[in-house]
C-alpha cells in the first residue's frame, strides 16, 4: 500500500512560523514522525511539500495509478483552491484532509474548505498527531474498500 502525503505553502516553515499556533517542532520532525508510523504499519509513504499550487496539482495527478491514498494539508490553498479539489476528484483516490490547527476555531475564512468535498475524512486541531490519525484511518479505509 502506498500513501502520498502532501503539504502546502508555508508548512516547510513549521517550527519557525507562529509557534503558538503550530508548535515548536519542525517540518523535518513531521516527516520523520510520519515515516516512523509508516514503517510500523507496513505502508509505503512519499511526503511532499510545495509552496506552489500547480506543483501540488501535478503531484496529485502523478498519484493516479501510483498511490492508494492521499493525505493532504493544503494549508492556505484549502480556503482558495478549486484546482486542488478538481485534481483530487480527477484521480479518484481516497483522500484525507489534515490541519494542524483547529481551522474551525480561527478566522471565518479558514472555515471554508474547497478540498473537503473530495475527502473521505477531515482531521483538524490535533497537531502533528493528526497526520498519524489520518494515516491509520486511511490504511484501514483502503483495506476495507479494495
Ligand atoms: C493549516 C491551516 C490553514 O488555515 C493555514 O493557512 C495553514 C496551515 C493547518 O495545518 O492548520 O497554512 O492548514
Amino acid at each position: 500500500m502506498k500513501i502520498l502525503v502532501l503539504n502546502g505553502p508555508n508548512l516547510n516553515m513549521l517550527g519557525i512560523r507562529e509557534p503558538e499556533i503550530y508548535g515548536n517542532k519542525t517540518y523535518k520532525d513531521l516527516v520523520a514522525m510520519i515515516g516512523d508510523r509508516a514503517v510500523k504499519s507496513g505502508v509505503e509513504v512519499e511526503v511532499y511539500q510545495s509552496n506552489h499550487e500547480g506543483d501540488l496539482v501535478d503531484k496529485i495527478q502523478s498519484a493516479y495509478k501510483n498511490a492508494d491514498g492521499i493525505i493532504i494539508n493544503p494549508a492556505a490553498y484549502t480556503h482558495t483552491s478549486i484546482a486542488l479539489l478538481d485534481a483530487l476528484k480527477a484521480v479518484g483516490i481516497p483522500a484525507v484532509e489534515v490541519h494542524i490547527s483547529d481551522v474551525n476555531g480561527r478566522e471565518e475564512f479558514r472555515k471554508t474548505s474547497f478540498v473537503r468535498a473530495a475527502c473521505v475524512k477531515t482531521v483538524s486541531g490535533k497537531g502533528f498527531e493528526g497526520y498519524i490519525e489520518a494515516l491509520d484511518f486511511l490504511t484501514q479505509y483502503i483495506g476495507e474498500n479494495k
